[in-house]
């Protein structure tokens, strides 16, 4: 662990207290001047840190920066994370993730970046994920489950983000099938669900989950300003993306134990609770067909149950979805 990172943790268990910076020389095994020195590179970082004469250090406030220390304090002590990797700038946190988890990386290794320059979205579209205003993060899973069952991590993805958008903002958060989650029928979160299996057995599946977060209205490009809102725009202020980050860790913790023990008929009722699409007239693009419905429900799969007109029902996989009333 570098000075830094034992510099803050120091600082953290001390709370409002104030801590000499003898005490902090001594603790760390260096200089007072190394002392003052690393606390200027933490107030660059964006930590807020009381000094006085006699007293010495206080953390008065965090930056809302994706720094792995900061994250590991918004998690649970049991929390499934095994590791974070966080980057001020990536690619794609799922590119990443996938390299990783291809070299062997383990259940629980998250990726995070402040931003991303090639982020990506389903059906090979572009992700915007503009520097420190987004959540743009990886979970690798390595779930003992045959690959027909991956669909079920999105679904518990997409319950995941909604609820903790809900508990943190107060906005309500819907789940569009199959991983959209809009507020007032915009989008504000997609989940991208990528996969490495054999025939019978997932090898890894990487979560990829971008939240726009305190992205600006006008900061949207064109193609998405009348589609795609932030939490900043719908609860009229900025949010800590610290904050939300550990409650969506927390919360897919949750739904994912239920998946791996109960299937997708666990979290069926929870997800149905939240989606507004079950019940919709709905027009699905998939697979270059289009079609005209009513979607019904989900079958135990997750997949989207559409009713046709002449009575018959359509199991969809993928696709987009329209709710036309
Ligand atoms: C979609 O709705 O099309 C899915 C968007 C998924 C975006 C996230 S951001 C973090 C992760 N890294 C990526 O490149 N994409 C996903």
């Amino acid at each position: 662990m570098s000075i830094d990172e034992q510099l803050v943790r120091v600082l953290h268990e001390k709370g409002d207290h104030f801590i000499s910076g003898e005490e902090l020389a001594e603790t760390l095994g260096v200089t007072r001047t190394a002392i003052w020195n690393h606390i200027s590179r933490l107030r660059d970082l964006g930590y807020t840190i009381d000094a006085l004469p006699h007293h010495g250090y206080r953390l008065a406030g965090i930056p809302d920066k994706m720094l792995p220390d900061e994250i590991r304090n918004v998690l649970t002590a049991d929390s499934f994370v095994s590791k974070i990797h966080a980057y001020d700038r990536a690619d794609s946190t799922n590119d990443i993730a996938m390299r990783l988890a291809e070299g062997g990386a383990l259940e629980g290794e998250l990726v995070v970046a402040e931003q991303q320059l090639k982020g990506r979205g389903r059906l090979g579209r572009n992700w915007f994920s503009p520097k420190g205003s987004g959540l743009w993060l990886s979970l690798i899973l390595r779930p003992s489950l045959p690959p027909s069952a991956a669909p079920q991590a999105t679904l518990a993805g997409a319950v995941a983000v909604a609820k903790a958008i809900r508990e943190t903002t107060g906005c309500e958060a819907h789940i569009k099938w199959p991983n959209d989650v809009v507020i007032r029928g915009r989008k504000v979160c997609g989940i991208l669900t990528e996969m490495s299996s054999d025939m019978d057995r997932i090898r890894h599946i990487v979560l990829g989950i971008g939240v726009n977060v305190n992205v600006d209205a006008g900061a949207f490009p064109d193609e998405l300003a009348d589609i795609a809102t932030s939490l900043k725009i719908e609860s009229g202020r900025e949010l800590s993306r610290l904050a939300l980050l550990g409650a969506v860790i927390q919360r897919f913790e949750e739904g994912y134990q239920e998946i791996r023990t109960g299937g997708f008929e666990a979290l069926k009722d929870e997800w149905i609770s939240l989606c507004d699409t079950v019940g919709k007239h709905v027009r699905v693009t998939a697979e270059g067909r289009e079609l005209d419905g009513v979607a019904s429900g989900v079958d135990f799969r997750g997949n989207l149950v559409v009713r046709l007109p002449n009575g018959m029902s359509e199991h969809i996989i993928s696709g987009d979805v329209a709710v036309i009333e």
